[in-house]
């Protein structure tokens, strides 16, 4: 099967400097090679290169980048959209979470039925409203949900982006800093969640198995995997730009990945927020990068298993 690759390196969503030197990272780490170890054919669409947009204003007086945000995800869109349509599986290496107004538009234009799973300590549904940062990192969601859209004043830079989701379009796992307003909207519309006390009481596999009979009882779709690398436990992923203690271990992230592919419908894959100039040390960056790819690399197929050839194969 084949995947493109796109490198979005978006970093207007949020605060700290480095974020979009996340492509870069993750392919020092060797993805390429990973993925071509499993048998994709890749075809990489390069770095995207978004310009920042000149007096770019907070809007009221709070919101940071909404031009600079708003047009580079218009751009990240029109790739998904086009990668998809040709009929690859789309990986986006970020750059901040944002960019999932982006992929997640461009990959609805052409599977208008997909199913979305977000791997994050934090939800990112506040509305320019709600947020208590102005970064638009923590808001994805609330552009995107058709719900919310009375609850969503209109950005500069955002005229092109159309709600395309539906509350119960969505799964979480791991959550764990969730805003009292982004907590009263899971709740409010009904968004099923799976936070780390979840996982605590459920186990990993009971919550791979209620997120696929939340998305796929009735019928097969589509799926988007929108990974914060900042759902793994800092003490695995500390080169990230807001780390939650308490995270998923490496077993459980591996896990998550196994079941997505296994369902043979992942059509698209964000892996964001992995910020090389945080992190103590070089280690703490690798190491973070390394397990970035593993998380990918277990997407198209990599298991703890081993490996199948076929038999006449064998020497
Ligand atoms: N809830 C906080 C906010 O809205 C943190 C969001 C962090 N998001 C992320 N993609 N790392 O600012
Ligand atoms: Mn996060
Ligand atoms: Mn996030
Ligand atoms: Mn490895």
């Amino acid at each position: 099967h084949s995947v493109a690759l796109v490198g979005a390196p978006l970093s207007r969503g949020q605060k700290r400097r480095g974020v979009d030197h996340g492509p870069a990272t993750l392919r020092a780490a060797g993805l390429v090679e990973r993925l071509a170890g499993l048998g994709c054919q890749v075809h990489d669409f390069g770095d995207l290169n978004f310009t920042q947009v000149p007096n770019d204003e907070l809007y009221n007086n709070l919101i940071l980048y909404p031009r600079s945000v708003g047009l580079a995800s218009q751009m990240l869109a029109d790739v998904v959209s086009r990668a998809v349509a040709a009929g690859h599986r789309c990986v986006t290496l970020g750059g901040d979470h944002s960019l999932a107004l982006g992929s997640i538009s461009g990959h609805t234009r052409q599977c208008p039925h997909l199913g979305v799973i977000w791997v994050d300590a934090h939800a990112d549904i506040n509305t320019p409203l709600t947020t208590q940062s102005g970064s638009l990192h923590g808001q994805p969601l609330s552009f995107l949900l058709r719900e919310l859209q009375n609850k969503v004043p209109q950005l500069p830079g955002f005229s092109w982006l159309k709600p395309c989701l539906s509350a119960s379009d969505i799964v979480y796992i791991g959550l764990r800093d969730v805003d009292p307003a982004e907590y009263y909207i899971l709740k409010n519309f009904d968004i099923q969640y799976f936070s780390m006390r979840d996982i605590d009481r459920l186990g990993i596999q009971k919550v791979m198995e209620r997120t696929f009979e939340q998305l796929m009882g009735r019928r097969q779709r589509p799926i988007h995997l929108s990974f914060d690398i900042d759902a793994f436990d800092p003490s695995l992923a500390p080169a990230t730009g807001t780390p939650v203690l308490g995270g998923l271990t490496y077993r459980e992230g591996m896990y998550i990945t196994e079941e997505i592919h296994n369902t043979g419908m992942l059509s698209a894959v964000d892996m964001v927020e992995v910020n090389p100039l945080l992190g103590a040390s070089q280690e703490a960056v690798k190491a973070t990068a390394h397990l970035a790819v593993d998380v990918i690399a277990t997407c198209f197929g990599q298991t703890r298993e081993g490996a199948h050839i076929a038999f006449d194969e064998l020497p």
